[in-house]
Protein backbone atom coordinates (compact mmCIF):
# COMPACT_ATOMS: atom_id res chain seq x y z
CA UNK A 1 0.00 0.00 0.00
CA UNK A 2 1.13 3.37 -1.19
CA UNK A 3 1.32 6.42 1.98
CA UNK A 4 0.40 9.67 2.10
CA UNK A 5 4.84 10.51 1.71
CA UNK A 6 4.71 7.85 -1.23
CA UNK A 7 2.14 9.64 -2.87
CA UNK A 8 3.14 12.96 -2.63
CA UNK A 9 6.57 12.71 -3.72
CA UNK A 10 5.08 10.78 -6.64
CA UNK A 11 2.83 13.46 -8.09
CA UNK A 12 5.82 16.21 -6.85
CA UNK A 13 8.27 14.15 -9.01
CA UNK A 14 6.09 13.80 -11.89
CA UNK A 15 4.56 17.79 -11.82
CA UNK A 16 7.47 20.14 -13.96
CA UNK A 17 5.13 23.10 -12.16
CA UNK A 18 4.27 23.74 -8.54
CA UNK A 19 1.65 21.79 -7.13
CA UNK A 20 -0.85 23.75 -4.29
CA UNK A 21 -1.61 21.99 -1.30
CA UNK A 22 -5.37 21.68 -1.92
CA UNK A 23 -4.61 19.88 -4.95
CA UNK A 24 -2.40 17.09 -3.06
CA UNK A 25 -5.06 16.98 -0.43
CA UNK A 26 -8.05 16.66 -3.38
CA UNK A 27 -5.30 14.24 -4.65
CA UNK A 28 -4.51 11.78 -2.02
CA UNK A 29 -7.72 12.73 -0.15
CA UNK A 30 -6.44 13.42 3.16
CA UNK A 31 -6.53 16.78 4.98
CA UNK A 32 -4.61 20.01 4.60
CA UNK A 33 -2.80 18.84 7.89
CA UNK A 34 -1.72 15.69 6.88
CA UNK A 35 -0.38 16.52 3.96
CA UNK A 36 1.50 19.64 5.84
CA UNK A 37 3.00 16.81 7.98
CA UNK A 38 3.97 14.46 5.30
CA UNK A 39 5.90 17.48 3.76
CA UNK A 40 7.50 18.08 7.11
CA UNK A 41 8.48 14.51 7.60
CA UNK A 42 9.99 14.40 4.04
CA UNK A 43 11.99 17.46 4.75
CA UNK A 44 13.20 15.77 7.28
CA UNK A 45 14.51 12.75 5.84
CA UNK A 46 16.19 14.90 3.63
CA UNK A 47 13.86 15.59 0.33
CA UNK A 48 14.71 19.48 -0.78
CA UNK A 49 10.52 20.52 -1.25
CA UNK A 50 10.59 23.95 -1.73
CA UNK A 51 7.48 25.98 -0.64
CA UNK A 52 6.00 29.30 -2.39
CA UNK A 53 2.79 31.00 -0.82
CA UNK A 54 0.23 30.82 -3.48
CA UNK A 55 2.16 28.50 -5.47
CA UNK A 56 2.21 25.34 -3.36
CA UNK A 57 5.25 22.94 -3.63
CA UNK A 58 7.85 21.74 -5.60
CA UNK A 59 10.45 19.08 -5.11
CA UNK A 60 14.23 20.31 -5.77
CA UNK A 61 16.50 17.02 -4.23
CA UNK A 62 16.34 14.29 -3.32
CA UNK A 63 18.40 11.87 -1.00
CA UNK A 64 19.88 9.02 -1.89
CA UNK A 65 17.84 6.68 0.04
CA UNK A 66 16.14 3.34 -0.59
CA UNK A 67 13.35 3.17 1.83
CA UNK A 68 9.87 1.77 1.36
CA UNK A 69 8.58 5.41 0.84
CA UNK A 70 10.98 6.24 -1.90
CA UNK A 71 11.30 2.99 -3.93
CA UNK A 72 7.05 3.35 -4.07
CA UNK A 73 7.27 6.55 -4.89
CA UNK A 74 8.87 5.60 -8.35
CA UNK A 75 7.21 2.38 -9.04
CA UNK A 76 4.21 2.69 -11.39
CA UNK A 77 0.62 1.91 -9.38
CA UNK A 78 0.12 -1.53 -10.91
CA UNK A 79 3.86 -3.03 -10.04
CA UNK A 80 3.89 -6.43 -8.77
CA UNK A 81 5.94 -5.13 -6.14
CA UNK A 82 3.76 -3.98 -3.31
CA UNK A 83 5.87 -5.34 -0.45
CA UNK A 84 9.16 -3.15 -0.18
CA UNK A 85 11.12 -3.76 3.39
CA UNK A 86 14.38 -1.75 3.74
CA UNK A 87 16.91 -2.28 6.87
CA UNK A 88 19.54 -0.43 7.23
CA UNK A 89 21.50 -3.23 8.34
CA UNK A 90 20.12 -7.45 8.17
CA UNK A 91 22.81 -10.77 7.49
CA UNK A 92 21.72 -11.52 4.06
CA UNK A 93 18.69 -9.89 2.21
CA UNK A 94 18.42 -13.62 0.64
CA UNK A 95 18.11 -15.12 3.44
CA UNK A 96 15.51 -12.13 5.16
CA UNK A 97 13.34 -13.03 2.44
CA UNK A 98 13.74 -16.43 2.66
CA UNK A 99 12.62 -16.46 6.25
CA UNK A 100 9.37 -14.31 5.30
CA UNK A 101 8.95 -16.83 2.65
CA UNK A 102 8.60 -19.50 5.03
CA UNK A 103 5.83 -17.27 6.87
CA UNK A 104 3.48 -17.12 3.69
CA UNK A 105 5.22 -13.69 2.58
CA UNK A 106 3.87 -12.88 -0.29
CA UNK A 107 5.21 -12.74 -3.98
CA UNK A 108 6.40 -9.54 -4.74
CA UNK A 109 7.68 -9.04 -1.72
CA UNK A 110 10.94 -7.22 -1.60
CA UNK A 111 14.10 -6.79 0.90
CA UNK A 112 16.65 -4.14 0.22
CA UNK A 113 19.18 -2.84 2.59
CA UNK A 114 21.78 -0.08 3.14
CA UNK A 115 24.45 -2.64 4.45
CA UNK A 116 24.72 -6.82 4.97
CA UNK A 117 26.75 -8.70 7.61
CA UNK A 118 26.50 -12.28 5.77
CA UNK A 119 26.13 -11.09 2.17
CA UNK A 120 26.17 -14.20 0.10
CA UNK A 121 27.90 -14.55 -3.30
CA UNK A 122 27.40 -17.71 -5.62
CA UNK A 123 29.69 -21.07 -4.55
CA UNK A 124 29.91 -19.94 -0.88
CA UNK A 125 31.64 -16.89 -1.51
CA UNK A 126 31.22 -13.76 0.75
CA UNK A 127 29.48 -10.39 -0.91
CA UNK A 128 31.62 -7.57 0.94
CA UNK A 129 28.57 -5.44 1.97
CA UNK A 130 29.62 -2.00 3.14
CA UNK A 131 26.58 0.51 3.96
CA UNK A 132 26.23 3.52 2.50
CA UNK A 133 27.61 2.49 -0.83
CA UNK A 134 25.62 -0.09 -2.75
CA UNK A 135 22.57 -1.71 -3.38
CA UNK A 136 21.87 -5.23 -1.85
CA UNK A 137 18.10 -6.38 -2.65
CA UNK A 138 16.09 -9.81 -3.09
CA UNK A 139 12.72 -10.26 -4.01
CA UNK A 140 10.19 -13.26 -3.71
CA UNK A 141 8.59 -14.67 -7.04
CA UNK A 142 6.14 -17.66 -6.41
CA UNK A 143 5.71 -19.03 -9.86
CA UNK A 144 3.57 -21.98 -11.16
CA UNK A 145 6.29 -22.98 -13.85
CA UNK A 146 9.03 -26.10 -13.31
CA UNK A 147 11.86 -25.94 -11.24
CA UNK A 148 14.04 -26.79 -14.18
CA UNK A 149 13.02 -23.11 -15.82
CA UNK A 150 14.40 -21.13 -12.84
CA UNK A 151 17.71 -20.54 -14.01
CA UNK A 152 16.38 -18.39 -16.68
CA UNK A 153 15.28 -16.04 -14.04
CA UNK A 154 18.79 -15.04 -13.29
CA UNK A 155 19.38 -13.90 -17.11
CA UNK A 156 15.86 -12.09 -17.06
CA UNK A 157 17.26 -10.38 -13.58
CA UNK A 158 20.30 -9.48 -15.53
CA UNK A 159 18.83 -7.84 -18.36
CA UNK A 160 16.75 -5.62 -15.95
CA UNK A 161 19.72 -4.66 -13.75
CA UNK A 162 21.63 -4.07 -17.31
CA UNK A 163 19.01 -1.64 -18.57
CA UNK A 164 18.93 -0.05 -15.17
CA UNK A 165 22.47 1.20 -15.41
CA UNK A 166 22.41 2.25 -19.08
CA UNK A 167 19.82 4.42 -17.68
CA UNK A 168 22.62 6.04 -15.41
CA UNK A 169 24.70 6.83 -19.03
CA UNK A 170 26.52 3.77 -18.84
CA UNK A 171 27.04 0.96 -21.00
CA UNK A 172 26.91 -2.45 -19.60
CA UNK A 173 27.24 -5.72 -20.75
CA UNK A 174 25.95 -9.27 -19.27
CA UNK A 175 28.39 -11.69 -18.27
CA UNK A 176 26.86 -15.14 -19.26
CA UNK A 177 24.79 -16.02 -16.79
CA UNK A 178 24.96 -13.68 -13.60
CA UNK A 179 27.48 -10.77 -13.64
CA UNK A 180 26.81 -7.03 -14.91
CA UNK A 181 30.38 -5.56 -16.06
CA UNK A 182 31.60 -2.56 -16.72
CA UNK A 183 34.62 -1.61 -18.78
CA UNK A 184 35.56 -5.22 -18.36
CA UNK A 185 35.16 -5.13 -14.62
CA UNK A 186 32.20 -6.48 -12.28
CA UNK A 187 29.75 -3.89 -10.88
CA UNK A 188 27.00 -6.14 -9.75
CA UNK A 189 26.12 -10.29 -9.29
CA UNK A 190 23.25 -12.11 -9.10
CA UNK A 191 22.54 -15.31 -6.74
CA UNK A 192 19.04 -17.20 -7.25
CA UNK A 193 18.12 -19.58 -4.92
CA UNK A 194 15.13 -21.89 -4.62
CA UNK A 195 12.96 -23.95 -2.57
CA UNK A 196 11.13 -26.38 -4.16
CA UNK A 197 8.30 -29.11 -2.68
CA UNK A 198 7.05 -32.03 -4.19
CA UNK A 199 9.00 -31.49 -7.50
CA UNK A 200 7.18 -27.82 -7.48
CA UNK A 201 8.46 -24.56 -7.38
CA UNK A 202 7.78 -23.40 -3.61
CA UNK A 203 9.54 -20.07 -3.87
CA UNK A 204 12.65 -18.53 -5.85
CA UNK A 205 14.28 -15.69 -4.54
CA UNK A 206 16.53 -13.77 -7.08
CA UNK A 207 19.50 -11.63 -4.70
CA UNK A 208 20.54 -8.48 -6.45
CA UNK A 209 24.34 -6.82 -5.71
CA UNK A 210 25.28 -3.87 -7.14
CA UNK A 211 28.41 -1.49 -6.37
CA UNK A 212 27.01 1.84 -6.95
CA UNK A 213 29.29 4.73 -4.91
CA UNK A 214 32.08 1.62 -3.60
CA UNK A 215 35.66 3.37 -4.33
CA UNK A 216 37.64 0.44 -2.40
CA UNK A 217 37.78 -2.90 -2.56
CA UNK A 218 39.54 -5.99 -1.32
CA UNK A 219 42.63 -7.07 -2.35
CA UNK A 220 41.39 -10.32 -3.80
CA UNK A 221 38.81 -8.50 -6.19
CA UNK A 222 40.06 -5.29 -6.69
CA UNK A 223 41.19 -6.24 -10.08
CA UNK A 224 37.88 -7.64 -11.29
CA UNK A 225 35.13 -5.55 -9.12
CA UNK A 226 34.30 -1.86 -9.98
CA UNK A 227 31.22 0.53 -9.33
CA UNK A 228 29.37 3.00 -11.10
CA UNK A 229 31.07 5.77 -9.52
CA UNK A 230 34.48 4.58 -10.66
CA UNK A 231 33.68 3.92 -14.14
CA UNK A 232 31.72 7.76 -14.50
CA UNK A 233 31.37 10.06 -11.77
CA UNK A 234 27.73 11.15 -11.04
CA UNK A 235 24.87 11.95 -8.42
CA UNK A 236 23.59 8.42 -8.60
CA UNK A 237 20.57 7.98 -6.65
CA UNK A 238 20.56 3.95 -4.89
CA UNK A 239 16.75 4.22 -4.80
CA UNK A 240 15.91 5.45 -8.37
CA UNK A 241 18.32 2.66 -9.85
CA UNK A 242 16.44 -0.35 -7.36
CA UNK A 243 12.97 0.87 -8.49
CA UNK A 244 14.44 1.11 -12.25
CA UNK A 245 15.87 -2.37 -11.72
CA UNK A 246 12.37 -3.88 -10.42
CA UNK A 247 10.39 -2.21 -12.93
CA UNK A 248 12.80 -3.66 -16.24
CA UNK A 249 12.64 -6.76 -13.91
CA UNK A 250 8.59 -6.78 -14.32
CA UNK A 251 8.49 -6.12 -17.82
CA UNK A 252 11.40 -8.99 -18.82
CA UNK A 253 9.51 -11.49 -16.47
CA UNK A 254 6.03 -10.66 -18.31
CA UNK A 255 7.89 -11.82 -21.70
CA UNK A 256 9.53 -14.78 -19.50
CA UNK A 257 6.22 -16.27 -18.34
CA UNK A 258 4.37 -15.50 -21.44
CA UNK A 259 6.14 -18.61 -23.22
CA UNK A 260 8.06 -20.14 -20.18
CA UNK A 261 11.22 -19.48 -21.98
CA UNK A 262 13.84 -17.11 -23.34
CA UNK A 263 12.66 -16.62 -26.98
CA UNK A 264 11.19 -13.39 -26.72
CA UNK A 265 14.09 -11.93 -25.01
CA UNK A 266 17.10 -13.43 -26.92
CA UNK A 267 17.66 -11.04 -29.22
CA UNK A 268 17.93 -8.13 -26.61
CA UNK A 269 19.65 -10.40 -24.70
CA UNK A 270 22.67 -11.17 -27.66
CA UNK A 271 22.91 -7.71 -28.15
CA UNK A 272 24.26 -6.90 -24.72
CA UNK A 273 26.23 -10.37 -24.23
CA UNK A 274 29.60 -9.92 -24.07
CA UNK A 275 32.07 -11.82 -25.90
CA UNK A 276 28.98 -12.24 -28.38
CA UNK A 277 30.73 -14.15 -31.22
CA UNK A 278 34.30 -14.01 -29.58
CA UNK A 279 36.76 -16.51 -28.34
CA UNK A 280 36.12 -17.46 -24.84
CA UNK A 281 37.67 -20.22 -22.28
CA UNK A 282 35.20 -22.57 -20.52
CA UNK A 283 37.06 -23.73 -17.12
CA UNK A 284 35.66 -27.25 -15.52
CA UNK A 285 36.67 -29.38 -13.31
CA UNK A 286 38.48 -31.61 -16.71
CA UNK A 287 40.23 -28.54 -16.95
CA UNK A 288 39.93 -25.68 -20.22
CA UNK A 289 38.51 -25.40 -23.34
CA UNK A 290 38.12 -22.66 -25.83
CA UNK A 291 35.17 -21.61 -28.21
CA UNK A 292 33.22 -19.19 -29.36
CA UNK A 293 30.15 -17.75 -27.65
CA UNK A 294 27.28 -17.69 -30.12
CA UNK A 295 24.41 -16.31 -27.25
CA UNK A 296 22.10 -18.41 -25.66
CA UNK A 297 19.48 -20.76 -26.45
CA UNK A 298 15.24 -20.37 -25.63
CA UNK A 299 16.46 -22.06 -22.09
CA UNK A 300 19.50 -19.89 -21.04
CA UNK A 301 22.29 -22.33 -22.00
CA UNK A 302 25.05 -20.71 -23.54
CA UNK A 303 26.20 -21.93 -27.25
CA UNK A 304 29.82 -22.47 -27.82
CA UNK A 305 31.55 -23.14 -30.97
CA UNK A 306 33.99 -25.83 -29.53
CA UNK A 307 36.58 -27.97 -32.37
CA UNK A 308 33.72 -27.29 -35.04
CA UNK A 309 31.01 -28.79 -32.89
CA UNK A 310 28.02 -26.54 -31.10
CA UNK A 311 27.51 -27.29 -27.44
CA UNK A 312 24.50 -26.02 -25.37
CA UNK A 313 25.89 -25.45 -21.73
CA UNK A 314 24.10 -25.35 -18.92
CA UNK A 315 24.75 -22.44 -16.22
CA UNK A 316 26.50 -23.81 -12.87
CA UNK A 317 28.36 -26.07 -15.18
CA UNK A 318 31.22 -23.94 -15.87
CA UNK A 319 33.13 -20.95 -15.78
CA UNK A 320 33.21 -18.72 -18.64
CA UNK A 321 35.47 -16.41 -19.36
CA UNK A 322 36.68 -13.82 -22.44
CA UNK A 323 40.03 -15.11 -23.86
CA UNK A 324 41.71 -11.72 -22.20
CA UNK A 325 40.74 -12.10 -18.51
CA UNK A 326 38.00 -11.72 -16.37
CA UNK A 327 35.51 -11.01 -18.20
C1 LIG B 1 27.89 -13.36 -7.06
O1 LIG B 1 28.24 -12.74 -8.06
O2 LIG B 1 28.64 -14.14 -6.48
C2 LIG B 1 26.49 -13.12 -6.55
C3 LIG B 1 26.42 -12.01 -5.57
C4 LIG B 1 25.02 -11.71 -5.07
C5 LIG B 1 24.99 -10.66 -3.98
C6 LIG B 1 23.61 -10.25 -3.60
S1 LIG B 1 23.60 -8.85 -2.53
C7 LIG B 1 21.90 -9.07 -2.24
C8 LIG B 1 21.66 -10.57 -2.10
N1 LIG B 1 21.89 -10.99 -0.74
C9 LIG B 1 22.95 -11.79 -0.63
O3 LIG B 1 23.38 -12.29 0.43
N2 LIG B 1 23.52 -11.98 -1.84
C10 LIG B 1 22.78 -11.29 -2.88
Amino acid sequence: MMNTKSEILKILRTSKEYVSGQSLCEQLHVSRTAVWKAINQLKEEGYAIHAVNNKGYCMEACPDVMNETEIQSILPKDTMFTNICYYDSVGSTNDEIKMMAEQQAPEGTVVIADRQTAGKGRRGRQWTSVSGENIYMSFLLRPSFEPEKASMVTLVCAMAVREAIEKQGLSPVIKWPNDIILNGKKTCGILTEMSTQMECINYIVPGIGVNVHQTEFPDEIRNVATSLSLEKQGMYRRGQIAADILVAFEKYYGLFTQTGDLSLLKDAYHKYLANMDREIRLLDTNGTRTGIARGIDDQGCLIAEIDGRTEHIMSGEVSVRGILGYV
